[in-house]
């Protein structure tokens, strides 16, 4: 007990953070005084294969010459046995005498302390003197993973082996590579060369996003990438000198457009046309469960089982389309025969299938959530994308379980404000909230929650097109995320990640790596501040010991600008510049923001109908100060009617002359534009405390209607701004009546179908 009490006081310390280390170790005892590194480090290792691949690694890591292999009395470092500590698990000493490391013969302890001891090394250098430590710790989860989509756009061998050596420092261990899917075949499989000849190669890439043009818009640039079986052993040799296993995935029985392309006789046919895609979607076109596929994929499997020593065998399973099995005679009569109830069902007992063939390979398989539909496969482990829920189900089903939610594990969503970062799938998923996610669910049992193996964070690629971009989506919530896969719960703090994390950063530049620097910028959020009736403007940090500078309107920010203390309170509309200053230098870019300030400006209203959807400040999103843009759907009001009548309440009669709103096209979501507006004006009597919309009694006058005209030849999702003006009057309440588009005109996607009307900021003057 008293040793627990001593080792949390030393927890809590400054000394401990300065140590930055990340993920946070288990426990940490700082002692007074310093370990002078000499030039050369002489290292003794016990006999075995794993302590030599660690002294390799790290002879690697550290210039030329700085390692030889000394006796145990001299050495700097000392590699220690111990059968006791659980895999993966180590013990770091740093003492007056040497640095010494303790882990199983297994020898992954003894690579993670190694990783740790880089990081007490000031960096970009490896002399001076180290801290006196005593550190102990193990992992709180086994699978610490991150999936690289190499499918979508294929990212060079060495882009791979770079990801590795990150994952390593970070102490991630599962390096999930996905090989397949519509867009390229990115595996050699020598039994079907056809899957290189044809399914590597695309003669165009979709431009822009997939839901902004209409029609598709392409870049003309053909496109090709795949690895040699040499490579992939490369890859798997490298990653296994950092303890890091390379599972591959090879999508079944969607995603097959590649496959399907280079051997289309393994698709229920209907006279379709194969292709590799050029564009990002869900399609019909997937594996007909026939002999020759199931031969086909076997084979594949085969070749993959041999370059992947893996144990887990990823065989996709997410988004099947049902379509063309539907319609299929040959999967009509199978289901019928096996007595399968439905598709879903017929989809079960091809995972059912392949499973087994996994398994009598003495592996087995992992499938993405929709793989518990219809039934799952005995062995399955299941990656849990969808939220929790398919996690959930399958725990509570006894089945090994990897989190990988999509609020908080997709590296394809934003990590900025989306109006401040380069185009992303969507969402908005900062490192915080990565930081912020725990993946044992409260609903679970303890016992259930042992079934959760694991966390992995998922890079998608159709929008990463270079190295450099995949970097930029990868980093640092790669390094938020190995603390929420290694730290336990109790120990992870924001705070103190983000003073290790800002130590970090010269670290991955020195790596070469191309980290976000959202960081190093303020977030500046808009709040209407009801008790003070004024819009103000919050400044904040993630990064530590800074100060937050601004500047208003026309002037320029400089390092003497107003510090920021507290909300600024804005009256009007004006352009607001924040940075990070730390000593005088500012530290990332400038941000700026305009936020709409005006009469409506967090004034209540009411909507009939309701909003179908309205994801940010809901009730209070049409005047909260922020105009929506349209990569950005979280601030957009949207509703599924095609009338819709809001009454805001302005709390006080005032002289208004315009209104302005914006209203949205996105043709592929079947978002379009309102057809028709019109404002009514109520004056109530001074004093009235109406409630917006409970005014039955107000005598609203129709003051403007308009139907706006949009160009529709813009062919890309679009924000459209519509203003409304009218002759100067006294109003209180103020009632909007929007038409939503009509019927989805002819040609377009969706067409005849009642379309959503999305709109935003209704802003008054
Ligand atoms: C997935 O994101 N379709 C697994
Ligand atoms: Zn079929």
């Amino acid at each position: 007990m008293l040793l627990t009490l001593l080792t949390a006081c030393n927890l809590s310390g400054p000394r401990e953070t300065e140590l930055a280390v990340i993920p946070l170790p288990a426990d940490v005892t700082v002692e007074q005084g310093g370990f002078d590194l000499p030039k050369v480090w002489s290292v003794s290792l016990p006999v075995g294969e794993e302590a030599e691949r660690v002294f390799r690694y790290l002879n690697q890591r550290l210039p030329q010459g700085m390692l030889t292999l000394a006796g145990e009395v001299t050495a700097t470092l000392t590699l220690l046995p111990c059968d006791s500590l659980p895999d993966e698990a180590y013990r770091l000493e740093v003492s007056k005498q040497g640095i010494r490391i303790t882990s199983n013969p297994s020898g992954a302890g003894w690579f993670y302390g190694v990783q740790t001891l880089l990081q007490l090394l000031p960096a970009g250098t490896t002399s001076g003197t180290l801290p006196l430590v005593q550190i102990s710790d193990a992992p709180r989860f086994p699978y610490r993973g991150a999936m690289m989509d190499v499918a979508r756009n294929f990212l060079p061998k060495e882009e791979v082996l770079k990801f590795i050596d990150a994952m390593a420092t970070y102490k991630l261990n599962k390096l999930h590579l996905h090989l397949t899917d519509d867009q390229g075949w990115r595996i050699e499989i020598k039994r079907y060369p056809r899957l290189i000849e044809v399914g590597s190669n695309r003669l165009r890439t979709q431009l822009g996003h997939s839901d902004y043009y209409y029609p598709r818009r392409y870049d003309d640039k053909a496109q090709s990438g795949y690895y040699t079986q040499e490579e992939l052993r490369e890859m798997v040799a490298y990653a296994a000198d950092r303890f890091i296993t390379v599972i591959p995935e090879v999508e079944m029985p969607g995603h097959a457009s590649a496959a399907l392309a280079a051997y289309p006789q393994l698709s229920c046919g209907l006279g379709k046309e194969y292709v590799v895609r050029d564009y990002f979607d869900v399609f019909d076109e997937v594996y007909c469960p026939k002999e020759e596929t199931f031969h086909f994929l076997e084979g594949v499997l085969d070749e993959v089982m041999d370059i992947f020593p893996s144990h887990y065998i990823h065989i996709g399973g997410d988004e099947c389309p049902k379509k063309a099995w539907k319609k299929c005679a040959h999967c009509q009569a199978l289901m019928q025969c096996e007595g399968l109830a439905d598709e879903e069902a017929l989809q079960s007992w091809f995972v059912h299938r392949m499973e087994c063939y996994v398994v009598s390979h003495g592996r087995d398989i992992i499938g993405w959530d929709e793989i518990l539909e219809g039934g799952l496969a005995p062995h399955a482990t299941v990656m849990s994308w969808r939220g929790e829920a398919g996690g959930i189900e399958a725990a509570r089903q006894h089945h090994n379980v990897i989190m990988t939610p999509g609020h908080s594990c997709y590296f394809d969503f934003y990590q900025q404000e989306p109006v401040d970062a380069p185009m992303a799938i969507k969402g908005y998923l900062p490192i915080d909230s990565v930081y912020a996610y725990n993946p044992l669910p409260s609903q679970l049992t303890p016992e259930e929650q042992r079934y959760i193996i694991g966390v992995q964070a998922n890079i998608w690629g159709e929008y990463i097109q270079t190295p450099a971009y995949f970097e930029y989506m990868a980093f640092p919530r790669l390094l938020a995320i190995s603390e929420v896969q290694w730290t336990a719960p109790e120990r992870k703090d924001f705070t103190d990640f983000a003073r290790r994390l800002d130590a970090h950063f010269p670290r991955l530049e020195a790596s070469g790596i191309a980290a976000c620097r959202d960081f190093y910028q303020p977030r500046m959020e808009g709040v209407w501040n009801a008790k003070q009736q004024q819009f103000e403007v919050h400044l904040s940090a993630l990064c530590p010991d800074v100060e937050i500078r601004y500047a208003l309107g026309d002037s320029l920010l400089t390092d003497s600008s107003p510090l920021y203390r507290s909300p600024i309170a804005l009256t009007e509309e004006a352009p607001i510049y924040a940075a990070l200053f730390r000593k005088g230098k500012q530290l990332g870019d400038l941000r700026c923001r305009r936020f709409a300030v005006n009469k409506a400006t967090g004034r209540p209203y009411r909507c009939t109908p309701a909003p179908g959807w309205e994801h940010l400040h809901p009730g209070t999103g049409l005047t909260d100060g922020w105009r929506a843009t349209p990569r950005d759907m979280r601030h957009w009001v949207s509703f599924y009617q095609d009338t819709v009548r809001i009454e805001l309440d302005l709390q006080q009669t005032q002289e208004l002359h315009r209104i302005t709103l914006a209203t949205l096209w996105r043709p592929w979501n079947t978002i379009w534009p309102a057809r028709q507006v019109s404002v009514a004006l109520s004056t109530a009597e001074a004093g009235s405390n109406e409630p917006a919309g409970g005014n039955e009694s107000a005598n609203f006058t129709e003051v403007a209607i308009l139907q706006p005209q949009y160009d529709f030849t813009l062919t890309e999702g679009t924000r459209f701004p519509i203003t409304i003006s009218f002759p100067p009057q006294q109003a209180r309440f103020v009632r909007l009546t929007l038409l939503g588009g009509g019927n989805v005109p002819q040609g377009w996607f969706d067409e005849g179908k009642l379309p959503e009307l999305a709109i935003d900021e209704i802003e008054l003057f």
